[in-house]
């Protein structure tokens, strides 16, 4: 059976990309940031997860503003990095956890999610950082499945509604029948806004309530609307719906494995945690 072993959610700041490249991580700007990437390493390399289910947002490279799913999953037996203009590098592809993405498809649609199905796939940043961060050889030993949540075309998919589809997916991974050691990605966040009035706009203290209620109460921020989000987040920080859908997957309680916030890299309060269900 598979069985979820953590939930890793982190910034994905495109910058991040460049200070990888260019092996700045104990530089002063970038090593508060880097610095909570150890602690999660070790916990890699004592759980050895096989497969990453990540939930991210696609920023254009995948779908653009012609044609954007409000939720969307990748079937592909490859997942293929490439440049998307941010002056990233391109990564080694990813290979799909076919198997598993079908199946969690399958069983998405049968629960009422409308899911659009990709059996060919580009990755960006949202997707590629997380991992690179993670695994900084970039030799990945995984398979993975994206999971895309439209955080960029107005109406968003609702807060309430992220969380609810986190749970199907946490049900679908349960009934896969394959042994397989899951690890549960959220990527954005937390709050930035890139541009408009409120550009560089950051909100600590609801960065750090938001946090806290990844823990202590996952449901908190299915309270806010699309626009409540922004208006507290800022216009990219929405982003935290991935961090929702990530954090549904698990229906009972997590501990605390590692948690970092650190303000700001580039516009963005970065923030990353490593979740482990108790
Ligand atoms: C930044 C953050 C993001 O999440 C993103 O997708 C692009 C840029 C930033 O802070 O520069
Ligand atoms: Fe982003």
């Amino acid at each position: 059976m598979a069985k979820i072993v953590g939930i890793m959610t982190t910034s994905h700041v495109p910058a991040l990309g460049r200070a990888i490249h260019l092996n700045l991580q104990q530089d002063p700007y970038w090593k508060p940031f880097f610095d909570g990437f150890p602690p999660i390493h070790e916990w890699l390399e004592r759980v050895k997860p096989d497969i990453v289910v990540s939930c991210y947002n696609d920023h254009g490279l995948n779908f653009f503003l012609d044609k954007q799913p409000t939720f969307a999953i990748g079937t592909a037996p490859e997942l293929i990095s490439t440049d998307e203009g941010w002056g990233i590098p391109s990564m080694p592809s990813f290979p799909g956890a076919e198997d598993l993405a079908w199946h969690i498809r399958d069983s998405l649609i049968r629960d009422d999610f409308d899911m659009l199905t990709c059996q060919e796939m580009l990755v960006d940043h949202a997707f590629t950082l997380p991992m690179a961060l993670m695994w900084p050889d970039q030799k990945w030993p995984v398979k993975s499945v994206p999971v895309c949540v439209n955080t960029v075309l107005f109406p968003l998919p609702s807060a309430r509604r992220c969380f609810k589809m986190g749970e199907a997916i946490g049900r679908a991974i349960a009934s896969f029948p394959e042994d397989a050691k899951v690890l549960v990605v959220g990527s954005g966040g937390l709050s930035h806004q890139l541009e408009g009035e409120r550009a560089g706009f950051i909100n600590k203290e609801f960065d750090l309530k938001f946090m806290d209620s990844m823990v202590n109460d996952p449901q908190w921020a299915t309270q806010f609307s699309d626009l409540d989000l922004v208006e507290k987040t800022g216009n990219e920080g929405v982003e935290l719906l991935n961090w929702l859908v990530a954090r549904g997957t698990v229906a009972g309680p997590v501990k605390v494995v590692h948690s970092s916030f650190h303000i700001p890299i580039s516009n963005t309060a970065a923030a990353t945690m490593l979740l482990e269900p108790v």
